[in-house]
C-alpha cells in the first residue's frame, strides 16, 4: 500500500506540523545532536522523508560540508523545503520521491530515517525498504533509524504493541512501531554487519531509540 498516509502530510497545516515538532522536542534537533559527530565528516548523505527540512537546516547551520540528498513524497513538504532551504543545489538536492522507489544519484556515506519515519511503512515494507536503502550506502556507510521507545505522549493512540493510529480533521495516519528485536532482525536480514542501539530522551521527556545500522 505505497500511498498510505500521504494525505496526512499533504494536508497538514505547516503551523500544526511545527507545533507537533515543538511538543515532541524535535524542533531543537536532539536526534541530530546525538548523531552529528558520526556523520559530520561524510562526503554525502541522504535524508528519507525530509518533512519541513528540520534535519537539512540543522546540517547546514552546523557547518556540514558534504552533499545532502533529501527525499520527500508529500508535494506540499517538497514545496516548503524548496522555498525555505536556500543552499545551492550542489549542496542540497530535494527529490519528490517515494522511498518505495528510492533512487539517489550516487551511493552515500549515511542515510537518515529520523522522527519515526520507518513507522509509517507497514511491517513488510520496513524490511523491504531497508534492503533497498542499503544498496545506496557506501562500504563503510550507516543507516540511522529513530523510533519511539515504546510509549507515546504527544501524538497517536496505540491499538496494540505495534499499531498506532492517528485520526485528525485533515487525514489519518497508521503506523507500525517495530520492537528493538525486529529492527535488529531487519538489520541482520539485510546483511548489515552491526546494529548499535542508542537510547536518548528529547527535551520534552519523550524516550526514543536511535539505531545505527552499519554496512
Ligand atoms: C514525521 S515526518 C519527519 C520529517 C523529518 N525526517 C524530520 O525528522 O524532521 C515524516 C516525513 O516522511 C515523509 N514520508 C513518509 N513516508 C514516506 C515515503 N514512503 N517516501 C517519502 N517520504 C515519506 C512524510 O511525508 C513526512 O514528511
Amino acid at each position: 500500500m505505497p500511498h498510505r498516509n500521504v494525505s496526512f502530510y499533504q494536508n497538514i497545516k505547516m503551523s500544526t506540523f511545527l507545533d507537533i515538532a515543538h511538543q515532541s522536542g524535535f524542533d531543537t534537533c536532539p536526534d541530530m545532536e546525538l548523531i552529528f559527530e558520526r556523520i559530520k565528516d561524510t562526503r554525502s548523505l541522504a535524508e528519507l522523508g525530509g518533512g519541513y527540512g528540520r534535519c537539512v537546516q540543522y546540517l547546514l547551520q552546523s557547518g556540514y560540508k558534504g552533499t545532502i540528498y533529501c527525499i520527500e513524497r508529500a508535494a506540499s513538504m517538497v514545496k516548503y523545503m524548496q522555498e525555505s532551504i536556500t543552499a545551492p543545489t550542489d549542496r542540497v538536492e530535494i527529490f519528490h520521491q517515494d522511498i518505495c522507489d528510492l533512487r539517489l544519484p550516487e551511493r552515500v556515506d549515511a542515510i537518515l530515517w529520523l522522527w519515526s519515519g520507518i513507522l509509517e511503512q507497514s511491517k513488510a515494507e520496513q524490511h523491504l525498504y531497508v534492503a533497498r536503502i542499503k544498496t545506496f550506502l557506501n562500504k563503510s556507510g550507516s543507516l540511522f533509524i529513530d523510533t519511539p521507545h515504546s510509549e507515546l505522549k504527544v501524538f497517536g493512540t496505540k491499538l496494540d504493541d505495534h499499531i498506532i493510529r492517528v485520526e485528525t480533521d485533515w487525514g489519518s495516519l497508521e503506523a507500525y512501531l517495530p520492537s528493538q528485536d525486529e529492527i535488529i532482525n531487519i538489520s541482520k536480514g539485510c546483511g548489515f554487519s552491526a546494529c548499535e542501539v542508542i537510547p536518548y530522551t528529547t527535551p520534552t521527556g519523550l524516550r526514543r531509540v536511535m539505531y545505527e545500522l552499519k554496512v
